[in-house]
């Protein structure tokens, strides 16, 4: 009889169990999705940083995710360097302030970065199927990874003609691309400093259904 009673008893602990699970499942998934949604709406481009690199074990999760990034046929046609060392950063630094003297009339600059001690230079194919689109997607990934982190993230489109430069040139070979591959993009990353901005506003008639 008491072992009866034991066996009613686990079933009934087996069957709230199941039934607090799908629950849990369910609240798990909201909060998934809750997390992605507000990860996604709240990253911001960061224009000022710590001046601490990150650090290199949160990079490679960074990492991980950009190239989890969809490819057009899993070409993954892209080349991706990340750079903390500071003689680099403050090279570029100095060959761009040398282009551009107004830079220092900032007093916050520190360098070209934005600020930041750790850049990732994302590179494609001079000629390839898509590898723009593509280095877009894994760049967002890396992005949207690092604010999930913490840590803030601007592209910075500027610094190719600055890489691109005979000064550069050094710096870019240090980076030893592919051959034929082209420089897309500099993405700063750090840990933020100051506020977060506000979104630039966005044009919700740029899409929309068709019937
Ligand atoms: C390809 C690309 C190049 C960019 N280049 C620069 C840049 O050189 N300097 C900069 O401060 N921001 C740059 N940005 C950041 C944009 O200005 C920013 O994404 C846009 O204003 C929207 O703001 P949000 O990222 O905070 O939503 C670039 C963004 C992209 C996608």
């Amino acid at each position: 009889m008491k072992r009866l009673f034991k066996s009613v008893v686990a079933l009934i602990a087996a069957f709230s169990t199941v039934g607090c699970c799908s629950e849990g499942c369910a609240d798990a998934q909201l909060s998934k999705e809750d997390a992605v949604l507000e990860t996604i709406m709240t990253r911001r481009s960061i224009r000022d940083y710590k001046a601490e690199p990150v650090s290199r074990e949160q990079m490679a999760k960074v990492i991980e995710c950009g190239i989890y990034a969809p490819s057009a046929l899993n070409l993954q046609p892209w080349a991706v360097r990340v750079v903390d060392a500071p003689d680099f950063i403050d090279g570029v630094t100095a060959i761009a302030v040398a282009q551009q003297p107004e830079l220092k009339d900032d007093p916050t600059f520190r360098n070209i970065f934005r600020n930041a001690s750790t850049v990732a230079f994302v590179a494609c194919p001079e000629v390839s199927y898509s590898g723009e689109y593509d280095c877009g997607l894994l760049s967002e990934n890396m992005m949207l990874a690092a604010w999930s982190m913490g840590i803030g993230s601007c592209c910075l489109g500027s610094v190719v003609p600055i890489m691109m430069s005979d000064e550069a040139k050094p710096y870019l070979d240090r980076l030893q691309l592919p051959e034929g591959y082209k420089l897309m993009v500099g993405i700063a990353f750090g840990y933020p400093e100051g506020d977060v901005p506000t979104a630039p506003e966005r044009d919700a008639s740029k899409a929309y259904y068709v019937e």
